[in-house]
């Protein structure tokens, strides 16, 4: 039987092959593509985005989520689990921070990021109570390395989430059941009672839609007549949860606290550290905590900064000293704001600064002196390049 040639029936396909045909002869014009992987990149990957606020719905009685559609060109795409870095101008200070798109990619009119309110938090409380719809803000391009790789994290996730540390997960839950992806996803969210539960309904409404998405809420204050799962996040707790946890692979968002807390309970389970992915969600709110601070500085302690053929400002050891910097009206990029961009590596000339262990720095950062202000701390007065 003779073959039939389909190629034929498919539109376009004549047209395309001459072209190859004429290509193979003549050879490429150059010329004429002059620019375009340019714009395919500038397309995919601009250096600053322009958001206009659309929509801002309350979540919990500290939490909101502000909707972003673009007010310049479209969105680019991301990968559920990265972040944008916020830039905004309060006061004298300009400023920014990173805040996980908690929509889900394949919704690409728009970025939801989910902001809860820290005490006296600067930017948060700005964004909380400050913002109105209609506002416009500055951000970078979508960034992070806190999302599924099919290649080498399998199949069976398991979602280990405190307070907004939630955030970057959602989206993912949001694309995995949203496009009948072939991913378990086991949820264990940790919150401190029932009413601080971001998204609870939406959640549960996907749990009982979808067979692939399980939730287990973990409440670490609740209320006496409480039935359900309790306390932290433990390797008790897990195991009785999850049964067999081999071969599965964990992803890790929160607080500081319960991040070092859970390290170690999966460390506890011989969970192999390529299976443990994590988000954090910047530097430690009380760097003393840190169990390599130097004790001997007092955190208040006010150093001087001085930067090479520049200003002098203050910085007090117990804060970053990216925000002093930025209260000085000095600024340095960034994106991450917890080291692990290494977008705002600066060079140190002299004097000493801390960073915390999980700081990923370079070995060349460390052998020509470089440091990350996003996650250093002055420990003497120090002499910069920036
Ligand atoms: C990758 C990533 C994703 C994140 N995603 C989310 C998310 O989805 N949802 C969420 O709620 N949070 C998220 N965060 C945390 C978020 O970026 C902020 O850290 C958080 O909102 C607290 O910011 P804040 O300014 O309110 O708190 P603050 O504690 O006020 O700010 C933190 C830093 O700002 C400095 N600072 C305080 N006052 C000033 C001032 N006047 N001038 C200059 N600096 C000052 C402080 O010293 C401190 O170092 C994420 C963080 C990271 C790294
Ligand atoms: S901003 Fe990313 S390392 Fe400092």
């Amino acid at each position: 039987m003779a073959k039939i040639d389909y190629r034929k029936d498919i539109q376009g396909y004549e047209q395309l092959r001459g072209e190859i045909e004429i290509l193979n002869k003549y050879g490429t014009d150059y010329e004429s593509h002059r620019g375009s992987v340019t714009r395919v990149i500038d397309r995919l990957h601009p250096t600053r985005l322009q958001l206009k606020v659309s929509e801002i719905k309350k979540e919990t009685g500290t939490t909101k989520t502000i909707r972003f559609i673009s007010s310049g060109r479209r969105l680019p795409p991301f990968q559920a689990g990265q972040y944008i870095n916020l830039f905004v101008k309060i006061g004298d200070v300009r400023t920014s921070r990173p805040y996980s798109l908690s929509s889900a990619p394949h919704q690409t009119g728009f970025y939801d990021i989910t902001v809860r309110k820290v005490e006296s938090g600067f930017v948060s409380s700005y964004l909380l109570d400050e913002l109105q719809v209609g506002d416009e803000l500055e951000s970078t391009a979508p960034a992070g390395y806190f999302y599924h790789n099919p290649i080498f994290h399998g199949k069976d996730l398991v979602f280990l989430a405190g307070g907004s540390g939630i955030t970057p997960l959602m989206s993912m839950i949001r694309e995995v059941t949203d496009r009948g992806l072939n991913l378990n996803i086991h949820l264990i969210y940790g919150s401190r009672n029932y009413e601080d539960i971001i998204y609870y309904d939406e959640i549960e409404e996907r749990a009982a839609r979808h067979s692939q998405f399980r939730v287990t809420h973990v409440i670490s204050e609740p209320p006496s007549d409480y039935t359900g799962c309790c306390g932290f996040i433990s390797a008790d707790l897990l195991r009785d949860v999850l049964g067999d946890v081999s071969d599965k692979t964990f992803y890790l968002c929160g607080p500081d606290a319960m991040y070092r807390f859970c390290r170690q309970e999966l460390s506890n389970l011989c969970i192999p550290k390529k299976k443990i992915r994590n988000e954090m969600f910047g530097p430690p709110a009380d760097i003393t905590s840190d169990q390599y601070w130097p004790t001997q500085i007092n955190p208040r302690t006010t150093f001087k900064v001085t930067v090479h053929n520049g200003k002098t400002f203050p910085a007090v050891a117990g804060e970053t000293l990216m925000a002093s910097l930025e209260r000085a009206g000095l600024s340095v990029p960034s994106s991450c704001r917890s080291g692990e961009c290494s977008l705002c590596r600066t060079k140190l000339l002299s004097g000493t600064v801390f960073h915390p262990r999980s700081v990923k720095l370079r070995k060349s950062d460390i052998k020509y002196g470089y440091i990350h202000p996003c996650v250093a701390y002055p420990l003497e007065d120090l002499l910069i390049i920036i």
